[in-house]
């Protein structure tokens, strides 16, 4: 056997995707992910049926990464799960069954905080993405979190700033509902803004101190919006769709481009990397982009695969902590709130 290949299961089950990796090293061999559809026609993630779900989910999920990356679990060095932050009825299950699995394999257990997973998935060896060097500054934007935190190596890392109340997913996601797409709507704006006028309609930003974010206004500011111009005209919505998608992206991509802005101003770090689903999104993708060319900044955003909640990215903050032999003990407990 070669001793210098690990080989680590990874589980991921924070919210409403159930998700199994299995990595050589560095390398994701698998990565499997059951989404749960249930949530769409509750318009959001209802936490008693994702757990649920997970429980059904686990044992196929983790059953296909297997048999993916064509692996024994004989051969498995490691388990590494997410204990949090996240909702902890479906972080339980993604405990249990990893803590199980560990002790019926006889094998080491590895804690994993999503958010850092988030993070490190810059690290995953992968031709579509490449490795940012320390220190850098990474802004995860997705439907749970939004953070701004300056990475000094993998296991340094200081939060500078992040929402006040809800996610920029989150901002994205209500902002659709508003406007009668369904869930999850953030790729629906991006869609339709993309044909629309940025400039049209104009929303309030919010006035929040240091590298904070808060979108929670913007969703009643464009509450008022809606109900005012339906009143006048029925059809304001439909007639007026691209030009309003493209207005409120381009005030999200504005909030978040500000504080970015400012974070690198104050700490002299030129080397942005993004991640979580909102780093799909085409409009901040742009401005990146134009970032490199203006600003001189250095971007970084890994492959759509590992952006949003995934195994993979649980799978090489396993590795990395293999490395330096950081385990859990078998009464190790999930955790809903779990700081960076
Ligand atoms: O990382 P993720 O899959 O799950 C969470 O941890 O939340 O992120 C999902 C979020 C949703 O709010 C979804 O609307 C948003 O990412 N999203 C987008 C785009 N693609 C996904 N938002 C804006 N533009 C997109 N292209
Ligand atoms: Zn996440």
């Amino acid at each position: 056997m070669d001793n210098s290949k690990k080989y680590i299961l990874a589980i991921e089950s924070s919210c409403d995707d159930t998700s199994a990796a299995v990595l050589c090293n560095n390398t994701v061999l698998s990565n499997v992910i059951a989404n749960q559809e249930i949530h769409e026609q509750y318009g959001g993630v209802v936490p008693e049926l994702a757990s649920r779900a997970h429980q059904q989910n686990i044992v196929p999920v983790v059953h296909q990464a297997l048999v993916k990356a064509n692996i024994d679990k004989k051969q498995l060095s490691a388990i590494a799960f997410t204990k949090g932050p996240g909702l902890l009825g479906s972080l339980l299950v993604g405990t249990s069954f990893a803590k199980s699995l560990a002790l019926g394999l006889d094998i080491p257990l590895i804690e994993v905080n999503h958010m850092q997973a988030h993070i490190l998935a810059h690290f995953i060896k992968d031709d579509a993405q490449k490795e940012p060097p320390f220190p850098f500054l990474a802004m995860t934007i997705s439907g749970g979190h939004t953070q701004i935190v300056l990475v000094k190596d993998h296991f340094t890392m200081e939060v500078l700033g992040e929402t006040l109340d809800d996610a920029v997913g989150e901002a994205f996601d209500k902002s659709a509902k508003l406007l009668g797409l369904p869930y999850p709507g953030g790729p629906l704006i991006d869609k339709y803004a993309k044909e629309g006028n940025p400039l049209r309609f104009e929303f309030p930003k919010p006035k929040v101190e240091g590298l904070n974010f808060s979108f929670s206004g913007l969703k009643t500011s464009i509450l008022y919006f809606i109900q005012r111009n339906t009143q006048k005209n029925p059809n304001f919505i439909k007639e007026n769709l691209a030009d309003i998608c493209a207005s409120i992206q381009h005030t999200i991509i504005a909030i978040l481009m500000q504080k970015l802005n400012r974070a690198v101003k104050e700490t002299g770090v030129k080397h942005v990397a993004i991640g979580g689903g909102v780093a799909a999104n085409s409009g901040i993708r742009a401005k990146l982009k134009e970032a490199e060319e203006t600003k001189g900044w250095q971007t970084y955003i890994p492959k759509f695969a590992y952006c949003t909640d995934n195994a993979g990215m649980i799978g090489i903050v396993g590795y990395l902590k293999f490395l330096k032999g950081e385990f859990a003990e078998q009464n190790v407990a999930a955790q809903a709130r779990y700081k960076i």
